[in-house]
């Protein structure tokens, strides 16, 4: 027997409850893919077993674990592109030229899946930046997912992963082949470090940053906890600071907070000037 649709339902809401993911009942058999490893090492037979256990005693880590095992961590090096033209022409130039006073420059990749967002900021400022050699810089990437994390941390791609989105003279640059895995060099690796953060909980410290990327996840999310995660991103930027959501996205719940500025067919919003 498999699980009922009060199971469903359940399992639902309790990701919902842990990471603000909307998961649409069309994908029930998700959770027979992505829970059957976690029940089994939690001691169920199977997958109706372990929402009873779940039900029963509400262990917080199995809580936490079927949240991040729910995740969708689909991610590539410079996905989408023109937003990463756009940094490279315009965006990066302006924060370079506001920053030289201090040669400090703090970026977050917020959801940061497997590190191919952070690596190709890393990439983009090496090759296009080499001023900044000298400066503190510093790409942090946070994600609810231990396992995306620790993956990003590594800094070891497959070769269908470095064959998406990353230029054959860029991959020979930046990475080293080792075996069937390339590895991210020491260089853009120091520039990058990756923790764990939940977006719809309270952060862990973290620096205030003049760039955040808060790409395609807040597309998961139902719209109030959108405007949690806006007035949290808000709080975590420098006034003159830039936000750059995913292309299929937009700042519309948090128009009080953000400016829209439309830069080389990409939109990046701007801290709002407390009056
Ligand atoms: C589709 S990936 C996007 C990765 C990257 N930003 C990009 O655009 O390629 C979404 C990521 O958001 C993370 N995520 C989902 N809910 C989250 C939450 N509540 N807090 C932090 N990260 C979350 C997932 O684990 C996943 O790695």
């Amino acid at each position: 027997m498999g699980c009922s649709d009060s199971d469903y339902a359940y399992l639902r809401q309790l990701v919902l409850t842990e990471s603000a993911n909307l998961i649409d009942p069309s994908r029930n058999a998700l959770f027979e893919t992505r829970l059957t490893p976690i029940a089994r090492m939690a001691g169920a037979s199977s997958l109706e077993d372990f929402v009873t256990l779940l039900r029963v005693e509400r262990t917080p880590q199995l809580q936490r674990a079927v949240a991040e095992a729910m995740t969708i961590n689909e991610t590539s090096f410079f996905r989408d592109g023109s937003p990463f033209d756009a940094l490279r022409d315009t965006i990066l130039p302006r924060l370079v030229e506001r920053n030289a006073a201090q040669r400090r420059l703090r970026i977050w990749s917020a959801a940061s899946s497997t590190g191919q967002e952070a690596y190709s900021v890393a990439m983009l400022i090496r090759e296009n930046f080499p001023e900044l050699a000298a400066w503190d810089v510093k790409i942090v990437g946070t994600d609810i997912s231990r396992q995306v994390v620790a993956y990003a941390q590594r800094g070891r791609y497959r070769r269908m992963e470095v064959n998406r989105g990353l230029p054959a003279r860029m991959l020979i640059k930046y990475l080293v082949r080792d075996g069937d895995e390339w590895e991210v060099v020491p260089e853009l690796r120091a520039l990058c470090s990756f923790q764990y953060a939940n977006l719809c909980a309270p952060l862990p410290r973290l620096p205030i940053f003049d760039l955040v990327l808060l790409r395609n996840v807040l597309l998961y999310f139902p719209q109030q906890d959108r405007g949690c995660v806006f007035s949290d991103v808000y709080r975590q930027m420098v006034s003159e600071g830039y936000l750059m959501l995913g292309t299929a996205e937009q700042a519309e719940d948090s128009t009080n907070l953000f400016q829209a500025e439309f830069v080389r067919n990409c939109y990046f919003y701007r801290p709002t000037p407390t009056s």
